[in-house]
């Protein structure tokens, strides 16, 4: 770590209170975060690990309404379940508070106090949407309208879902309150702004050239926004729900969530400092200029931790800025968008409840898989293979040879190192220079190719082994089986430093196994971490399988979403002009039993059934529904079908009428048929 600065406050986005945490937030955000902390606490470094909910803004609001609960219950459950799991999960913060809580609310409220009273903001009366039925204005989320690109009905005021385009409400076509429907008209109203645009030419500076080694997904995205200039960008909103405004006249407003969120970073370590004093004085952590800030975000939080906050802070006077924002790009699951409000995703708390005391997994495939550079995807099979054929096969198979082959020839103790071949130096030589590779790394946010560096070790303590093949030559030389064992343990202690950050689980469970006291980076790379005699623990397996019946069942709960959200937006055809009763009159419906069906040759489309009309003599008629039925399924069943269309040829075949099929939200169709057991020929009407 550069050496000005003697300690780190590490924060990460805190989560909106509206539902559980998924694998995208924990690949984005928390598990890089969390393995950069460790790694620092390994060594010994000053470091606070800051986390905690977002309570405010609107979608925690929307969230309440469409539960018919009260925006306090729904904060209340999601702060509750979000911490409770993050704990589960080994992420490890110092502290875990909400944005609703009192010391927030006065701290967010005095900072915004004095920026109003040093004329920091500008004040300025805009018009906005407000809907006169219910009396409020809206927010951008909360109206919806046609899109002016694509044209689909329920675009978003900021986003338009189905191309993508960014939107401003203005350029909705039709706009109307999302939860009511009310059309919506344009009234004035007050707020403050923050005058970004006067802190253009500071932000250009200290971004664009003090900060050169910002991932270039951020340095990108802050270079776009400085290109384009920066405006004004309020600070407060017309709603109920927040924190409000601390201005005589300000009844009805509330502190922008975007202001107050980042301000909860600095209150929650207020919260910690007040209640355990051995963390010092909280200005510490944010004041002092050798303390050094890193914010872990998602991508879509980059202005805000680059921009916005800093110029925030700047204002304020004091507080020191970020020294780094690693922001990862997104992470889809297999292959489709992950979505809260779709039900689309791995959700935590299910994930620990579903895959028990399998933390490690999780952590290790959403590293391996990080989505640091450009969007990736989980998928099912891919954790299936990571974790069977690396955590499993490789780590785990490498530690378990050789604590059972401790246990088994020398009762668990470990044995004497006798002379080194060329071979064992070379082995102990590539693990001397991991601490390094390591540290370079960790320090630059490279968490995927650091944690692959780790497995690498585990890989040449592997090969090693299965080298040294130490069960045949127990039977020639037995001095030599000590040396080899001797050094599989050095290595073994080692990958349980290596993994810590990484696999805080399985290091703990291995170094207990280990009895190791030493447990610090500074040891990493030394081959005498386990002194010949000591006694070790009973082994049990680090890692076990994941068989396919739990990765079938969760692949079938990701199509079963897929097939509720479908089944939920469909709206049915809206019912054609109507029409006289003579004109029903006309067709002739009539129940068949079908007496054979087979596909027709050639097409992949058409069944050929034969039915019992009623007539005396076989009915043909063919129908495109071979890809939803195999035709044997079809025969003795009861079809109702058009009796008096027009005879027509298919595929050289005569289809005399037609099947009926009702066509399902998803386009697949479904014969029809009778409940009762109705004789071939009868009329339907
Ligand atoms: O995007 C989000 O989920 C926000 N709740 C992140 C806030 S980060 C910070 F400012 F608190
Ligand atoms: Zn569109």
């Amino acid at each position: 770590m550069d050496k000005k600065f003697k300690r780190t406050t590490v924060t990460t986005a805190l989560p909106y209170a509206n539902g559980p945490i998924h694998i995208g937030h924990l690949a984005g955000v928390y598990v890089p975060a969390d393995i950069y902390v460790r790694y620092l606490r390994l060594k010994e470094r000053e470091v606070l690990f800051v986390g905690g909910s977002d309570e405010h803004g609107v979608p925690v609001t929307i969230r309440a309404r469409k539960e018919g609960i009260s925006v306090q219950d729904v904060v209340d459950r999601y702060h509750n379940l979000i911490k409770d799991s993050f704990q589960k999960f080994g992420i490890s913060f110092d502290v875990y508070s909400r944005t609703t809580s009192e010391t927030h609310h006065k701290l967010a409220s005095d900072f915004f106090r004095k920026l109003y009273d040093e004329g920091k903001f500008i004040e300025q009366v805009s018009e906005q949407f407000y809907d006169e039925q219910t009396g409020h204005f809206l927010t951008d989320r909360n109206i919806r309208g046609e899109c002016p690109r694509c044209h689909a009905p329920e675009a978003y005021g900021d986003q338009c879902e189905k191309c993508g385009a960014t939107l401003s409400p203005e350029e909705l076509i039709n706009p109307y309150n999302a939860e009511t429907g009310n059309p919506l008209v344009k009234r004035e109203t007050k707020h403050w702004y923050l005058p970004l645009d006067k802190d253009q030419p500071w932000l250009e500076k200290w971004i664009l050239e003090d900060h050169k080694e910002w991932r270039p997904n951020v340095y990108g995205q802050c270079k776009s926004w400085l290109d384009g200039g920066l405006r004004p960008r309020a600070v407060t909103r017309d709603l109920e729900w927040g924190i409000p405004v601390p201005v005589e006249g300000a009844e009805g407003k509330v502190l922008y969530v975007w202001f107050d969120a980042p301000i909860g970073y600095i209150s929650n370590t207020k919260e910690l400092c007040d209640n355990h004093p051995e963390w010092g004085n909280w200005e510490t952590w944010w004041k002092d200029p050798e303390t050094r800030l890193i914010h872990f975000i998602g991508k879509d939080n980059i202005v805000f931790h680059c921009i916005v906050f800093p110029a925030m802070l700047k204002a304020h006077g004091d507080y020191i800025l970020p020294d780094n924002v690693p922001s990862n790009e997104f992470l889809n699951l297999e292959g489709n968008k992950i979505s809260t409000s779709r039900n689309y995703a791995v959700w935590l708390n299910e994930y620990l409840e579903e895959l028990p005391n399998r933390q490690d997994e999780l952590r290790y495939v959403l590293t391996a898989n990080a989505p640091e550079t450009k969007d990736n995807d989980f998928t099912w099979a891919d954790f299936q293979a990571r974790c069977n054929n690396e955590l499993v096969a490789i780590y785990g198979n490498f530690v378990n040879r050789a604590l059972q082959l401790t246990q088994k020839y020398y009762d668990g103790l470990v044995p004497a190192c006798g002379e080194l071949n060329e071979y064992d130096r070379e082995t102990l030589a590539e693990f001397g220079d991991v601490k390094s590779r390591l540290e370079n790394l960790i320090e630059n946010f490279k968490f995927r190719e650091a944690q692959k560096e780790a497995m690498n070790l585990a890989r040449i303590g592997n090969k090693y082994i299965a080298d040294c093949e130490p069960w045949k030559v127990i039977k020639t030389d037995p001095e030599r089986v000590k040396t080899i064992i001797y050094i599989s343990l050095q290595l073994t202690a080692n990958l349980a430093i290596a993994f810590e950050p990484f696999l805080p689980f399985s290091s703990k469970r291995l170094r207990e196994m280990l009895n190791m006291d030493t447990f610090s980076w500074e040891c990493l790379g030394q081959t005498d971490l386990l002194p010949t005699g000591k006694q070790l623990a009973q082994p049990s397996l680090l890692f076990s399988k994941i068989e396919d019946d739990v990765v079938q069942a969760q692949i079938k709960k990701l199509e079963d979403t897929v097939k509720a959200n479908e089944a939920a937006s469909y709206k049915a055809a809206p019912v054609k002009e109507n029409i006289p009763f003579e004109d029903f009159e006309k067709l002739d419906i009539r129940v068949g039993l079908v007496k054979a069906c087979e596909k027709v040759k050639k097409s992949k489309k058409l069944l050929k059934f034969t039915l019992d009309d009623g007539s005396g003599t076989d009915r043909t008629i063919l129908s495109g529904i071979a890809q939803w039925y195999e035709p044997e399924r079809l025969v003795g069943k009861r079809v109702l079908f058009i009796a008096n269309l027009a005879p027509r040829k298919m595929m050289g075949e005569e289809s005399c009428g037609m099947i009926l099929s009702a066509v399902n939200y998803n386009g697949n169709l479904s014969v029809t048929t009778t409940l009762d057991d109705v004789k071939g020929g009868s009329q339907v009407g």
